[in-house]
C-alpha cells in the first residue's frame, strides 16, 4: 500500500495580510510541484487570501471548526463556512485547543464529523503529555484518544496527526523510532480494517534538520509543522526532505 506523503503547515495565531507573500516565496523556491501533498493552515482571517495566492499544488486548511453548520454560536466558524473560503482540510483537536479551550474527545469527534459532512478532510490530533510518557502510558492514552475522537469513516477520508504534547514548540522532537512505533500502534488499532490506507502525520518540533529521518520511517506518512512552516525556506526544505 503506498500512502502519499502529506506535509501540512500550521501557522497557529500568526500572520497578517502582508504575510501572504509567503505563498509567492514558496512558489519561487519550488518551481516544480513536489511529489507530496502540501497543505497550509493559516489563521481563518487569511484563508481566502491564501487560497487565492498559493500555487496549484498547495491546498489550504483551517485550524479548527465548529461542530454545528450554522446557528447562535458567536465567534465560531463552521466547516461549511471554511469550505466556502477555499479550505479543503481542517485541523481538529490540536492539543492547544484541548488544553486552552477545554476541548474533549467527544467535541473533537463532533467537529471532525462536521468537517466530513462539509467535504473537508479532518486532520485529527492525538498525543500524550510528558507525565503520561514518563508514566509509561503514552500508547494507551493515544489509542484511547484516537478511538474517542476519530469518527467512523473510511481511512482514506481522515488524517491523524500524532503530536506528543511535550514535543510541540519545544525544539525536542520524538525519536523516529518512538514516533514510528506509535504510528504503527495507531494503524494496527484502527477499527476500520483498512488501517494500511490511514495516513498518520507526525508533529512536534519538525524542522529541516530532523524531517528526513522522521519521514523515512515506513509508518510516518508526513508532518504537521508549526514554527518551521512560517518560514517558506524552512518549509520548502521539509517538503524536499519528504522526497
Ligand atoms: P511545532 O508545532 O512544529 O512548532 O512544534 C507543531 C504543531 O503544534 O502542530
Amino acid at each position: 500500500m503506498t500512502r502519499r506523503k502529506l506535509i501540512a503547515g500550521n501557522w497557529k495565531m500568526h500572520g497578517r495580510s502582508a504575510d501572504l507573500a509567503w505563498a509567492d516565496r514558496l512558489s519561487a523556491l519550488m518551481p516544480l510541484p513536489p511529489r507530496s501533498e502540501i497543505v497550509v493552515c493559516p489563521p481563518a482571517t487569511l484563508l481566502s487570501g491564501m487560497a487565492a495566492r498559493v500555487p496549484g499544488w498547495v491546498a489550504v486548511g483551517a485550524q479548527d471548526c465548529a461542530a454545528q453548520p450554522d446557528g447562535a454560536h458567536t465567534g465560531d466558524l463552521s466547516a461549511p463556512m471554511l469550505a466556502d473560503l477555499g479550505a479543503r482540510y481542517v485541523i481538529a483537536g490540536h492539543s492547544e485547543r484541548r488544553r486552552f479551550h477545554g476541548e474533549t474527545d467527544a467535541l473533537v469527534r463532533a467537529k471532525a464529523e462536521a468537517a466530513l459532512k462539509a467535504g473537508l478532510t479532518p486532520v485529527i490530533c492525538v498525543g500524550e503529555t510528558l507525565d503520561q510518557r514518563q508514566g509509561g502510558e503514552a500508547q494507551s492514552v493515544v489509542l484511547r484518544q484516537m478511538h474517542a475522537s476519530v469518527p467512523d469513516a473510511a481511512a482514506g477520508r481522515i488524517i491523524i496527526a500524532y503530536e506528543p504534547v511535550w514535543a510541540i514548540g519545544t525544539g525536542v522532537h520524538a525519536s523516529p523510532g518512538d514516533a514510528g512505533q506509535m504510528h504503527r500502534a495507531l494503524r494496527e488499532a484502527w477499527r476500520g480494517g483498512d488501517g494500511e490506507a490511514l495516513r498518520i502525520l507526525y508533529g512536534g518540533s519538525v524542522s529541516p534538520e530532523n524531517a528526513g529521518e522522521l519521514l523515512s520511517r515506513a509508518d510516518i506518512d508526513g508532518a504537521l509543522v508549526g514554527g518551521a512552516s512560517l518560514d517558506p525556506a524552512r518549509f520548502a526544505a521539509i517538503i524536499r526532505a519528504a522526497g
